[in-house]
């Protein structure tokens, strides 16, 4: 039989085994999906596509009226200046993601990834034969260590990425924090990744900024962004990116030699999302209650170190004091039913556990019982 080709030797599936479908009764803290059903309104716009037979090859990049409404959705919520010929819609934020990582290097360059970062962005650069450099964010509240970062830069660095706010952390980087990673990007002429997937679930005191708003950003930025968070349309597999003029023509040519573009019939659906603002402001008031409810859940557990999430629907709590290594306390949890993500699996996360509060509200409750049991009772 020939053999599967080496570049998979040893490439990582990220928290992939911890968000299998657990066994039944097994409350799911894992899955960094929304608890909520797709808007109605998006759902219709999907059948209609369909029903009015768009069903065939399109722009790769995305219908014009979708790249358009793109466009004006990062002007009017994120102040990013874009056209539609500057947007290229995509598989999910993750090909997104990876036609990123394809357009900043090549093989043997190096990647600044904020760690504990999202688990695929690693072996995403990995199989591109990119090199991934760990710069760890600060202990206590997962902000970037700024010196650090610095000091990580080398004639290899080509790119430095940025996931505000974050996944697993729940961290929300300052204005004068993506300020500072812009300015080492300027001194030393590196691209950014903003992965700005969460981008409309900020629940801090300062505001989401991205470096393509600041100046000397616009020019060496790559924004990533999507639907399946804010709108609750995972399934869908609806992201994009926006950048200077030739990184959207490398992109189009990433999209052309492999996906050619995303379903035809889901681009109307993505448009009319951009529009449905009660429902995505429907889904933050909901978070914030889940996210009071697990912040207090957890922080009552004996030895539980849970910082505030400023962002996102994760919360990322360090188990140290348990006793527990995360795998064990991972394993521990399990058994009375509850499956959350030991972080050891990534580069940084070792003795924290990441669990999401995405889920529905009496899946948290039912939950945080049984852990208290657990821990407390037993
Ligand atoms: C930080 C981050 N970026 C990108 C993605 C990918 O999202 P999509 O479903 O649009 O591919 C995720 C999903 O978990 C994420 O957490």
């Amino acid at each position: 039989m020939p053999r599967v080709s080496s570049r998979y030797e040893g490439l990582g599936v990220g928290f992939a085994p911890y968000l299998q479908p657990p066994g039944p009764g097994v409350v799911r803290w894992t899955v960094g999906e929304p608890g909520f059903d797709t808007p109605n309104e998006i759902i219709e716009a999907a059948i209609k596509s369909l029903q009015e037979g768009r069903t065939k090859y399109t722009r790769g990049a995305g219908t014009i009226e979708l790249c358009q409404a793109v466009a004006d959705y990062l002007q009017r919520h994120h102040g990013i200046e874009a056209s539609a010929e500057d947007i290229v819609v995509t598989p999910g934020a993750k090909q997104a993601v990876l036609y990123s990582f394809l357009i900043t290097t090549m093989p043997g360059d190096e990647a600044i990834l904020l760690a504990p970062s999202w688990a695929s962005y690693e072996p995403m650069l990995e199989f591109i034969g990119a090199v991934p450099v760990h710069v760890r964010v600060k202990f206590d509240n997962f902000h970037p260590d700024i010196e650090a970062i610095r000091a990580a830069v080398t004639d290899k660095t080509r790119m430095i990425l940025i996931n505000s706010p974050c996944n697993p952390t729940g961290a929300v980087f300052t204005p004068e924090e993506i300020q500072s990673i812009l300015d080492i990007a300027i001194e030393h002429d590196l691209w950014i990744v903003s992965d700005e997937i969460y981008a409309r679930m900020v629940w801090a005191d300062w505001p989401h900024v991205s470096p393509a708003t600041l100046p000397g950003g616009k020019e060496r930025t790559i924004v990533v962004n999507g639907w399946s968070k804010s709108w609750a349309m995972t399934g869908m597999r609806l992201g994009f990116l926006t950048g200077p003029p030739e990184v959207v023509k490398a992109a189009v040519k990433s999209q052309a030699n492999s996906a050619s573009h995303v379903p035809t019939f889901v681009m109307e659906a993505a448009r009319v999302a951009l529009e449905c603002d009660e429902s995505v402001e429907g889904f933050n008031r909901e978070y914030l209650k889940r996210r009071e409810l697990m912040l207090e859940g957890l922080s009552s557990l004996p030895g539980l170190r849970v910082p505030e999430p400023e962002g996102a629907f994760y919360i990322f709590a360090e188990v140290t004091e348990t006793g527990m290594s995360d795998i064990e306390f991972a394993d521990g949890a399990l058994e009375v039913g509850v499956q959350l993500i030991p972080a050891s699996l990534i580069s940084g996360g070792e003795g924290f556990i990441r669990v999401s509060y995405a889920t529905d509200e009496e899946a948290i409750r039912e939950g945080l019982r049984r852990l208290r049991t657990w821990l407390i009772e037993e």
